[in-house]
């Protein structure tokens, strides 16, 4: 699928077909289902940091140089790495004090569509984020002033700025506008499971649409992974977290169903980036699928969409068959050597 960049808030809506044919014994509810996944074909960005290709461009190498990092070792693309579904790989993310940060690194795909960021959903935007790990003393430990001083006497960055900013001043701001720019290009690439919603019957197996089925029904996952990048962009308690780790709650401590909340991931890609959750405490899906299947810890803050599943053997095997349709084909995303998301603007987008 191609994406179109440009424009406000205005997503264009794919009209795919529906085709009506489904395979033998399907959920009597799986055509309205389906309805509700269709991808938008239009990235939205921001009145206040619109789209243009020389922004994304510096943002893409901002994202890719360790001339942020205090001593030069490490860059954004050291935790989200492309070819780990933008993540790390890791259960927690490495600090630069030898030891592990109290998080998982999340992925950045598709967090255009995102309104709240962060585990706990303390960050605003992609503007807010971009420069906090720069000068967070854990992470890439620069100062605000050093990174403005090294990116200005950088000779390729002045000219990089000139164009994106049709002015050369390096500042703050514009670093952050040019990393999110180029951060909601991160989209996922076309899966099996598009072509399903777009028509193709033969796109996902029987066990892939069975589990579609559970997904969306008995196991209700759909009620918080919802939507075409798979979130409701909101925050629950699932039954993980325990002692001080509360997540939300944090910030609303009056409020107690915040309390052990954390964002719903996207699920996009979802079988390239094990280990799982915001604490990476589950390396596997199968770990995923049987901590739903149990519905987690009991008690007052826990959804009330978790609670025991009974998922015999074969249903979590499809579950796990269709999440697993959710990533690119092989060699659809390109391998981190040769990625490139700044794709060229599409006619209508000019
Ligand atoms: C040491 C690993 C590491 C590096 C380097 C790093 N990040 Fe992250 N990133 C994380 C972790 C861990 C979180 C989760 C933070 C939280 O939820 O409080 C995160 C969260 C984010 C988020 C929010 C994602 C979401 O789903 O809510 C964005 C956006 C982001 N990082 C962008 C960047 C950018 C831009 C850079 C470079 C300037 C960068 N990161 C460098 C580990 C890293
Ligand atoms: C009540 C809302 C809710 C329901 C229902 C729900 N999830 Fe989740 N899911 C979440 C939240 C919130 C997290 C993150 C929790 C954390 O980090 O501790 C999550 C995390 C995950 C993850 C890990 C993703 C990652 O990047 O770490 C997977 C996979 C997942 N859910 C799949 C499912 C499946 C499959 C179902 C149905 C059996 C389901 N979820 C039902 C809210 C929900």
């Amino acid at each position: 699928m191609a994406w179109k960049v440009g424009g406000a808030m205005a997503l264009l809506l794919v009209v795919f077909g529906m085709t009506g044919t489904a395979a033998l014994g399907p959920d009597p509810d799986r055509p309205t289902w389906r309805r509700a996944y269709r991808a938008p074909v239009e990235i939205p960005f921001p009145d206040d940091n619109p789209y243009t290709q020389a922004k994304a461009e510096l943002g893409r190498k901002l994202f890719f140089d360790p001339i942020l990092s205090g001593d030069y070792s490490r860059a954004c693309v050291s935790c989200h790495v492309p070819d780990l579904g933008w993540s790390d790989g890791r259960s927690r993310a490495l600090s630069r004090h030898d030891g592990v940060m109290d998080l998982r690194t999340p992925t950045l795909l598709n967090l255009a569509w995102q309104e709240r960021l962060g585990w706990d959903g303390k960050f605003r935007d992609l503007e807010t984020v971009a420069f906090l790990p720069i000068t967070a003393t854990g992470n890439m430990n620069l100062s605000t002033a050093e990174a403005l001083r090294r990116l200005s006497a950088d000779a390729t960055y002045a000219e990089a700025f000139a164009k994106a900013f049709a002015d050369p001043e390096i500042t703050q701001d514009r670093v952050e506008d040019a990393l999110a720019t180029f951060e909601r290009l991160i989209v996922s690439g076309p899966a099996p499971f598009d072509r399903w919603i777009a028509g193709d019957e033969s796109a996902l197996d029987a066990a892939a649409q069975r589990g579609f089925d559970l997904f969306n029904g008995k196991a209700r996952c759909a009620s918080c992974h919802s939507g075409w990048s798979f979130t409701d962009g909101s925050f629950h308690d699932i039954g993980t977290a325990t002692g001080t780790d509360i997540g939300r709650g944090r910030f609303f401590p009056k409020s107690p169903a915040l309390r052990y909340a954390f964002k719903t991931p996207g699920l996009r890609s979802v079988a390239e980036r094990a280990p799982y959750m915001h604490d990476g405490s589950l390396p596997t899906l199968e770990a995923v699928i049987d901590l739903y299947d149990r519905g987690g810890i009991e008690r007052p803050s826990r959804s009330p969409d978790i609670r025991p599943l009974g998922l015999t053997g074969s249903e979590k095997a499809d579950l796990i068959a269709f999440l697993r349709t959710l990533s690119a084909a092989p060699g659809a995303v390109p391998a981190m050597a040769d990625f490139s998301p700044v794709a060229p603007l599409p006619p209508s987008a000019r």
